[in-house]
């Protein structure tokens, strides 16, 4: 248990941690200057360490949620709301991982870079979600 909960803090951190560096620091640089490479060097530095990251959170929080929640989607006590939560969020955070992925990141232009910062805001918001309901998880629910 404590090395599943381990693996997932330390998957956690490089997945909040690498998103609100790119919200914070590197995205209004961008947006300001409109030059778009430091978003392109990032994105090909992070990916591999990100995508491991997301994965490891996945499996590590799939296998911590059993304990709670046998079908993993229920609403029936406050952890089980949470890590339901938890599995909409991840949901949501593939389908704009995808989009920008294969859509936006192939012919990023000054035109769609709003929308891909759209993307990336949300993805961190939803990044900041998983940790908010992991508390929860552990403090008896989001009350
Ligand atoms: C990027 C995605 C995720 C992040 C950043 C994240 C982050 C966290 C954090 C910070 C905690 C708090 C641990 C503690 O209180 O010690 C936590 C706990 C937890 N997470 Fe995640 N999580 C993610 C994805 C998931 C997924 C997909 C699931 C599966 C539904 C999940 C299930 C859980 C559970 C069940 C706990 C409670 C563990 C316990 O205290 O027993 N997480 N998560």
């Amino acid at each position: 248990m404590i090395w599943l909960i381990t693996l997932h803090l330390i998957g956690a951190c490089i997945w909040i941690g690498g998103h609100l560096v790119l919200t914070i620091r590197i995205l209004p640089e961008v947006l300001k200057s409109r030059d778009f490479a430091p978003l392109l060097y990032f994105e090909k530095k992070y990916e591999k360490v990100g995508m491991p990251a997301l994965l490891i959170q996945v499996v590590t929080g799939v296998m911590l949620a059993l304990k709670y929640s046998p079908t993993l989607i229920a609403f029936e006590t406050p952890q089980q709301t949470a890590i339901s939560i938890k599995l909409f969020l991840l949901f949501a955070t593939i389908a704009l991982a995808i989009n920008a992925r294969l859509f936006i990141f192939p012919k990023l232009n000054d035109k769609n870079l709003n929308f891909l910062a759209v993307h990336i805001i949300l993805v961190t918001l939803f990044a900041v979600g998983f940790l908010i309901c992991g508390v929860a998880v552990r403090f008896g629910g989001l009350g």
